[in-house]
Formats: C-alpha cells, sequence, structure tokens
C-alpha cells in the first residue's frame, strides 16, 4: 500500500464517521474540574464530569498533594516491583483494604490497566470462560476479549440468561464479569444473584465498581457496601480513583492470595510506571473525606431526585437510574449531537454519548451530577433542557 493510499484510508473513516455524527473532539478547560469551569475558552455549567463528590479540586487533596510532592518528588521513577513502590502507595493500600472490608489492596495505575491485567491474569486459556454483561464498559470488554478465553455476553441484568449459559458449559476457569453501576445507563448490577451465581457455578466474580466507590453505600465504599457483600461473595472488587475520589488510578481488592497471585502475573502492573506517590497521598485525603462527609452523597441524592422530578414533568426519557448518572435517552446520534449542542450554545456542557460506546441507536445526552453542584444548577439544566428538547 502506499502512504497516499494508507492515508486516504483514513481520511475516508473519518469522512464516515462525519456523515454519522459519529466523530468525537476534546474541548480545552482552563479551570479545574468543578460545575462552574472554562471550556473552549468560553464559561461552562458542566454536566458530565465524573467527579461526583466534587472533590477534584477539594483544598485538602491539593494541600496532600503539595505536601508529598515536596517529600518524594513528583514521578514514581519505576515499576512498583522495581523502586516505585513508596510509603503513600502503601498506605493507600492499606486505607484501601480497610475502607472496603477486603484482606488487601493493590493499586494500578488507570481502571483501563488494572481490568487488563486482572482479567488477563486469572484466565490463561480457551478452556477458560468469561461471562459478561452486553453493557459492559469497553475496559472490560477488551479484557476479555484479550484474555484469549471464550467470552460469553449475556443480556444486560438477565440472570437466567446468565444461570443459562454458566449451566451449558464446562470451564477451567470461569469469571463472571460486570460493573457495578453501568457507566453510560446509571443503573446497577444485581450483585446478590450474581454472587449465588457465581457460588453455584463456582466461578469466579469480579465487579467493577468504577461508579460506585465514593457514590453508594453507608461509608462511600460502593454497591457492595449498600448490597452488604463481603469478599466470600464477591472474590474481586475493582475501583477507581479518578471520579468520585477525585484523583487518578485504580485498585483491586480481594483476598491476601488473590493479590500475592496478581503482583506475580498481572502484567499491567508488573511492567508499569508506578502512579506518581503525590496522587496517592492526595488520595489518602480523598478517602478520608468520602468517609467523613456523608452530606455529599446526601446531597447528591437530593440534586438527582430534584432532577428526576423536573425531568419527568417535562416529559424528559430518562432511565432507570438512581446514581449520579443520568441518561437522558435519545436515539438517534444526529439528534444526541444537536441537543448538546444546543446546551453547549446555552453555556451547558453535557457530551452525547453515541455508538460504539453505546448500542446503536440508544444515543443519549450522559447527565452526571456532583455533589458541588446546586439546586440552581439544576434547575438551569431543567430550564434549557425544556428549551431545546
Ligand atoms: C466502569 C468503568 N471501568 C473502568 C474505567 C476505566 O477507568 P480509568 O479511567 O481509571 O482508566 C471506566 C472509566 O473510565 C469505567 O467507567
Amino acid at each position: 500500500m502506499t502512504n497516499n493510499s494508507k492515508i486516504t484510508r483514513l481520511l475516508t473513516e473519518l469522512e464516515s464517521r462525519r456523515t454519522r455524527h459519529l466523530y468525537r473532539r476534546t474541548h480545552i478547560a482552563d479551570s479545574p474540574q468543578q460545575p462552574h469551569m472554562t471550556i473552549d475558552g468560553k464559561p461552562m455549567l458542566v454536566f458530565c464530569s465524573n467527579d461526583y463528590l466534587g472533590l477534584a479540586n477539594h483544598p485538602d487533596l491539593i494541600s496532600a498533594f503539595r505536601q508529598a510532592a515536596n517529600e518524594y518528588g513528583v514521578g514514581s521513577g519505576a515499576a512498583h516491583l522495581v523502586s516505585g513502590h513508596s510509603r503513600p502507595h502503601q498506605q493507600l493500600e492499606e486505607a484501601l483494604a480497610a475502607f472496603t472490608g477486603r484482606e488487601r489492596a493493590l493499586l494500578f495505575s488507570t481502571g483501563y490497566m488494572a481490568n487488563l491485567g486482572i482479567v488477563n491474569a486469572l484466565l490463561t486459556n480457551r478452556n477458560d470462560l468469561v461471562y459478561a454483561d452486553r453493557l459492559n464498559h469497553a475496559s472490560l470488554v477488551d479484557a476479555g476479549l484479550l484474555s484469549g478465553a471464550k467470552m460469553v455476553r449475556y443480556p444486560h441484568n438477565d440472570m437466567v440468561s446468565l444461570g443459562k449459559r454458566l449451566r451449558a458449559q464446562e470451564a477451567d476457569t470461569a469469571l463472571i464479569l460486570t460493573d457495578g453501576v453501568f457507566s453510560m445507563d446509571g443503573d446497577v448490577a444485581p450483585v446478590k444473584k450474581l454472587a449465588l451465581l457465581a457460588r453455584e457455578h463456582d466461578a469466579w466474580l469480579m465487579v467493577d465498581d468504577a461508579h460506585g466507590i465514593g457514590t453508594l453505600g453507608e461509608t462511600g465504599a460502593g454497591l457492595l457496601e449498600a448490597e452488604g457483600l463481603s469478599q466470600d461473595d464477591v472474590p474481586i472488587l475493582m475501583g477507581t480513583l479518578g471520579k468520585a475520589l477525585g484523583t487518578a488510578g485504580a485498585f483491586v481488592a480481594g483476598s491476601n492470595d488473590l493479590i500475592e497471585y496478581l503482583i506475580q502475573t498481572a502484567r499491567t502492573w508488573i511492567y508499569t510506571t508506578a502512579q506518581p506517590p503525590a496522587i496517592a497521598a492526595a488520595t489518602l485525603a480523598s478517602l478520608k473525606l468520602v468517609q467523613s462527609e456523608n452530606w455529599r452523597r446526601e446531597h447528591l441524592q437530593a440534586l438527582i431526585k430534584q432532577f428526576r422530578t423536573g425531568a419527568t414533568q417535562l416529559g424528559l426519557p430518562l432511565m432507570p437510574s438512581a446514581t449520579p448518572i443520568q441518561p437522558i435517552l435519545i436515539g438517534s446520534s444526529e439528534q444526541a449531537m444537536h441537543l448538546s449542542r444546543k446546551l453547549e450554545e446555552s453555556g451547558i456542557l453535557v457530551t452525547a454519548i453515541r455508538p460504539p460506546t453505546v448500542p446503536p441507536n440508544t444515543a443519549r445526552l450522559r447527565v452526571t451530577f456532583s455533589a458541588a453542584h446546586t439546586a440552581e444548577d439544576v434547575e438551569r439544566l431543567l430550564t434549557a433542557l425544556e428549551k431545546h428538547y
């Protein structure tokens, strides 16, 4: 293939994405993560961040970050098994284990890498089976595909179908994979039933609670805390730090044996530079606020209620979600883009989520709330939606 024809192929794909209203672009922020931001040079009221508790720009996190940067510098310099595992990393792993009620936790640099690393460490051949909810996050899908295990996808939250699929085949190792809170829908997985099925079929159960950690449960320990599920019920809990905890990175929590095994085998943990120690120190500060400032979750719930009541009165197609992810289902990518653009013109940023992130014909505005939003912010969103929907 000549250079020209290679580039032509790329340009054809880009053009096709444009005509199908699937083209994506970045926005440039000139302010911290918070409801009122400067984006692309304009003031914007933002309803699409995952900073659910409003901690990304909290003074306690900034001060912990600064102090650790003074003490440890900026870069971690190496992988955890080399010289990159610092005291703040160790303290954070211990704090995360205590927070989630698990024996031990292991830090990863991102949630995407955590999912790839955990799944690929556990599944090693074609006689292994991975059972994945159809609406799982892309990183779980990719983790299953990369593992080389046979991938069985079951209809969203359909436990009868999952049960049938589990009965249909024998596996060397079986792993059930699910989002805790579904990232683009906001509903939650039936984790109690999943735990029973996993036990019945001697399968591993892994819950990716990226959006539940911080937002659900009495102390913010997520969906499994809210549902009272222990390490025995759900042996693999994965959570991210870049959303409600306001920093960056991820962790897996489980038994000491599981974590030791991952330390020896999870390639995305072994062969990568540890996250900066100052991030771990900031996350420790964040964990304290998550656990002690219950008002953040209470305020979030009040905002969600206010939005759902107002949106229902306006006849907006909401989805069945009780979490800070409150999508408005539009269907066509073109219409979702149109509405997103109109809101942007009114100074409100809500991104349109389109295929392949969501299934065909289910494009949506993924509205998210933060404890830093006010009732007036929500009112402004509702007024703009009334005008433009
Ligand atoms: C459910 C879920 N899992 C994993 C990830 C990836 O986490 P990270 O952004 O830390 O890579 C995300 C989103 O980013 C997510 O929504």
